[in-house]
């Protein structure tokens, strides 16, 4: 987690112009994660976004449900610091550097996003994550998450692999597109899709789906 954490403080200033270069679709994936709440617009919902980076979740869902009160949580402190800066004309929203393995959560969330940010733990972890997250939500609440997933064969890994790689070169040369692999390889973790609906369905979520796919992407959840 330690490596996590330094990777992020690193990246932290550039985040926001390099991530819409390094993952396809960015943009789109956070819509379809936001369209997830089943909730009216205007209701004061309370919403978790995990892993909130500079903030991109919480800025999207603010603009769509103006009075929602927002906890965002992060391993970096630039991140949060990057998010709070971003964030600052916007009522509602609370910041807390923290893991989301071990914070201390409140209860009563209609809404659990997280993009990106669950890859970077373990199957357990997951599993582990994924029960914590149902025990805080209200009856109807919803969790979904836009994450980075391995594919289920050698050969659709590699499919999704090339994809991955064929939209790096669209920004970058062979040089930096070797770097970034090597970092994802390094810092991920990631686990396959129709295991975690499995995981989410063990601890109690139903209605589950698959809303938005991109190769090693999908935006995945359900209901408690
Ligand atoms: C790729 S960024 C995604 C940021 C943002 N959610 C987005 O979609 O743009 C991943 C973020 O997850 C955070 N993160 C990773 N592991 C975490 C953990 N265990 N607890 C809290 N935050 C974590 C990192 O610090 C980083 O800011």
């Amino acid at each position: 987690m330690r490596n996590v954490k330094k990777r992020f403080e690193e990246v932290a200033d550039e985040y926001d112009e390099e991530f819409v270069k390094l993952i396809p679709h960015y943009q789109a994936s956070i819509e379809a994660l936001i369209n997830t709440i089943p909730f009216d617009e205007n209701k004061e919902i309370k919403i978790l976004d995990l892993g909130c980076g500079t903030g991109v979740v919480t800025k999207n869902l603010k603009e769509l449900f103006p009075n929602s009160t927002v906890t965002c949580l992060d391993l970096s402190p630039k991140m949060i610091e990057i998010a709070k800066e971003k964030l600052k004309n916007y009522k509602g929203i609370e910041f807390f550097v923290g893991d989301f393995l071990n914070f201390e959560f409140e209860e009563g969330y209609d809404a659990v996003l997280s993009s990106l940010a669950i890859h970077h733990i373990n199957d357990n972890d997951k599993k582990t994550l994924y029960k914590r997250i149902y025990n805080i939500l209200n009856k109807g609440g919803i969790f979904y998450n836009n994450d980075r997933v391995e594919a289920p064969t050698n050969h659709l890994q590699k499919v999704y692999h090339d994809a991955f790689v064929n939209n790096l070169r669209k920004n970058y040369g062979n040089e930096k597109i070797e770097e970034i692999d090597k970092i994802a390889d390094d810092n991920d973790i990631p686990s396959k899709l129709y295991e975690q609906l499995q995981w989410l369905e063990e601890v109690g979520f139903k209605s589950i789906d698959v809303v938005w796919k991109y190769y090693a992407q999908g935006v995945f959840g359900g209901e408690k």
